[in-house]
């Protein structure tokens, strides 16, 4: 027999053959876009170390949200940026706070986007820590408190799913609880069940003004190193009620996204984050790399990882590219 008889680079000949035989594929419904909403009207503030994404108003988030629903995002995530912050972060469980008022306006506008709401305090507390700070350290049992009333007061201004990112333990069950007894039986959790304490949020802190103003979230979340403990965060999350899971960041933690996808049944989802898309901004603006083939690549390889969905700033992008064919 001639040799070699194994030719792997015959079905990757041309465009239509690797189109036939590719495993991976994405879609604009597996995108989610993040999006900050502040008070006032008509403001429009660039974030510029995310360049393209704003500080938007509601008026404005608006207008930002009908291209997501002509592109045919999965949805979006709201974080709200209020105008007081306290010690209770009190702005985050308001039933007319920022986020609750965007929620109202944008479900009453579209009914049929998916309107997801990040449930944490970092935004919300003048110490920017994602909790209660007693001592000093954030104490985890009295934290849920305001987690439940934020969710309570985010479905029931109408959000779709609730997204907890706070990592206090427990705080999948007491937000089921509060859900339930509210009467919001239906409404989702998407836990952030393995969240690391990453660098890679910089860029965030900055466009949420949300950085601790001491010390750091070691204590609450993840420790880069450890992968077995992702795996039972999410199996807590879980038996503790949460409908979808996510990992978060994404390319950094491709190996927990797959270990977690062979494991565990539920939806799973998986945050490109602010430093990952920053990155890739950064370079392509320095000529260093091209923006569109580095977006479209580490999308693809968090969907081969395992992700469902992705959470992204790229979403818009990434799915005007994908309508284009
Ligand atoms: C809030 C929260 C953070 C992110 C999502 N939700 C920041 C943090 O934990 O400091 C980060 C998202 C990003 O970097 O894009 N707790």
């Amino acid at each position: 027999m001639p040799f070699p008889v194994h030719r792997m680079r015959r079905m990757r000949a041309t465009e239509p053959l690797r189109r036939l035989v590719r495993e991976t594929t994405l879609e604009p419904a597996d995108f989610i876009l993040p999006l900050f909403v502040t008070e006032g009207g008509r403001v429009r503030n660039p974030i510029s170390s995310m360049p393209g994404n704003f500080q938007l108003s509601i008026d404005e988030l608006i207008k930002e949200c009908s291209e997501c629903i002509e592109l045919g995002l999965g949805g979006v995530i709201l974080f709200g940026i209020p105008e007081h912050k306290d010690e209770t972060a009190s702005e985050a469980y308001r039933e007319d706070g920022i986020v609750q008022r965007a929620v109202r306006a944008l479900k009453d506008r579209y009914p049929s986007l998916v309107v997801i709401t990040d449930v944490c305090n970092c935004e919300y507390t003048s110490h920017g820590h994602c909790g209660k700070v007693v001592g000093n350290d954030v104490d985890n049992d009295s934290t849920l408190e305001w987690l439940a009333a934020s969710a309570v007061s985010h479905a029931r201004a109408g959000a779709d799913i609730v997204a907890p990112s706070d990592m206090m333990d427990g705080r999948v069950a007491a937000i089921r609880r509060a859900l339930d007894a509210a009467g919001f039986v239906k409404t989702p959790i998407l836990s952030y069940a393995a969240k690391y304490a990453s660098v890679f949020y910089g860029p965030f802190r900055e466009a949420a003004e949300s950085a601790p103003q001491f010390g750091d979230r070691r204590s609450y979340q993840m420790d880069p190193p450890n992968a077995r403990e992702a795996m039972r965060e999410i199996a807590l999350d879980i038996e503790e009620g949460a409908d979808m899971i996510m990992v978060k960041p994404a390319m950094p933690y491709l190996d927990i996204l797959r270990m977690a996808r062979d494991r565990f049944d539920v939806p799973l989802a998986a945050y490109q984050v602010s430093g990952e898309f920053s990155m890739i901004k950064a370079a392509a603006a320095n000529g260093w790399l091209d923006e569109q083939r580095a977006m479209m690549e580490s999308l693809t390889a968090i969907r081969r990882a395992g992700a469902d969905v992705i959470l992204t700033y790229f979403a818009r992008q990434a799915a005007r590219l994908l309508q284009r064919g």
